[in-house]
């Protein structure tokens, strides 16, 4: 392998070419010791009976299961002593928790601590998102930022092999934990996402309450060579947004969360700040796009922390046939 750079040799030659905060260095190397936590945990959890549900409901009315539980402990513990950080705010909890008096500069850390947990009991892969933004004023309590704020996101896949994937705003850079010394390491550069691909990502079992626009989208996939796409599609869907969005960093490809008939209530599925902002600012970083269908994600101002938007992200040149597909429904609809 020619370059196996640790994370932290990674990080602070970083901050010798771009002025990067030791703070936030630290607050990246607890996240990394947490996804380690939470990956032993994973791996263990069969001898130390922590598959199943916790037996509580969290704040979205999902059932928890123990090991969301477990996840969540875990950043809150390691992640909590980081000296400039003012607030963890997580899928799992109600409310932001305030560990100090914020001042500009302190950070705020969002997180999905276990993404895909209906995955967990076979055995399939699953992870942890998060997302690192600034306070912008002393005092400044205020956790509803835009995803374009964002100063740092990334994700741990926990699959056949542990990964740490990461964005200062300057390209994306996948670090595999090396079995054996736990350290993350530099095997993947500058991860990009091809602008073309013929691979969608859907629960195809919620076609019944799609809206036009995204049936027409799967359709003229599913026409393969002979349709109007000219082409074969193939298809995959893993039920873990880590899973799926990290084989489309990995290789190309679109990921659909539509708002569709079953949770245009919600606004959609996924939510704004742990799922949907720090995916699409990865996305975009790797060269490729991220919208709700009519609306750039890293531009939406969030109206509350559990906040779901539609996510549809990937590969430009398919991002920008749905963008369209949208525009065009949306026309159509005035018309009649
Ligand atoms: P979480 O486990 O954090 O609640 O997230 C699950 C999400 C996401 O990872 C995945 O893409 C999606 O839910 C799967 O939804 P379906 O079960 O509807 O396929
Ligand atoms: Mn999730
Ligand atoms: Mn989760």
């Amino acid at each position: 392998m020619s370059d196996t750079q640790t994370l932290r040799r990674f990080l602070t030659r970083h901050a010798q070419k771009a002025p990067l905060d030791p703070n936030l260095i630290f607050l990246l190397e607890d996240i990394a010791s947490a996804c380690r936590v939470i990956g032993n945990r994973l791996r263990n959890a069969a001898f130390e009976g922590t598959h199943g549900l916790a037996g509580e409901t969290n704040i979205q009315g999902e059932e928890q299961k123990k090991l969301d539980v477990i996840a969540d402990e875990a950043f809150a513990r390691i992640c909590g002593n980081s000296p400039r950080l003012a607030a963890l705010v997580s899928e799992e909890k109600e409310e932001a928790t305030w560990l100090k008096e914020p001042e500009a500069g302190d950070y705020l850390l969002f997180y999905d601590p276990l993404d895909g947990s209906s995955n967990i009991e076979v055995n399939l892969s699953v992870g942890s998102i998060f997302s690192i933004c600034n306070v912008a004023i002393d005092s400044d309590r205020d956790v509803l930022k835009a995803g374009r704020d964002q100063v740092c996101a990334g994700y741990a896949i926990y699959g056949p092999s542990m990964m740490l994937v990461l964005t200062i705003g300057q390209g994306v850079f996948g670090f595999t934990c090396e079995y054996g010394t736990g350290d993350f390491r530099l095997t993947h550069r500058d991860m990009k996402i091809p602008a073309e691909t013929s691979e969608f990502a859907i629960n195809a079992s919620r076609y019944r309450l799609w809206d036009p626009s995204i049936r027409q989208y799967v359709e003229e996939c599913l026409q393969g060579l002979t349709g109007v796409r000219g082409r074969d599609f193939n298809m995959r869907w893993t039920a873990s947004m880590v899973a799926d969005v990290h084989r489309i960093i990995t290789r190309g490809g679109v990921f659909l969360y539509p708002m569709d008939d079953g949770n245009r209530a919600q606004g959609g599925k996924l939510r704004l700040l742990y799922e949907a902002n720090p995916m699409a600012f990865l996305v975009e970083q790797a060269g490729g796009a991220a919208t709700t269908g009519t609306k750039r994600i890293l531009d939406l101002a969030p109206d509350g922390h559990h906040q779901r938007v539609p996510v549809i992200l990937g590969s430009e040149k398919e991002v920008e046939r749905l963008i369209d597909y949208h525009r065009m429904s949306a026309s159509q609809a005035e018309i009649s």
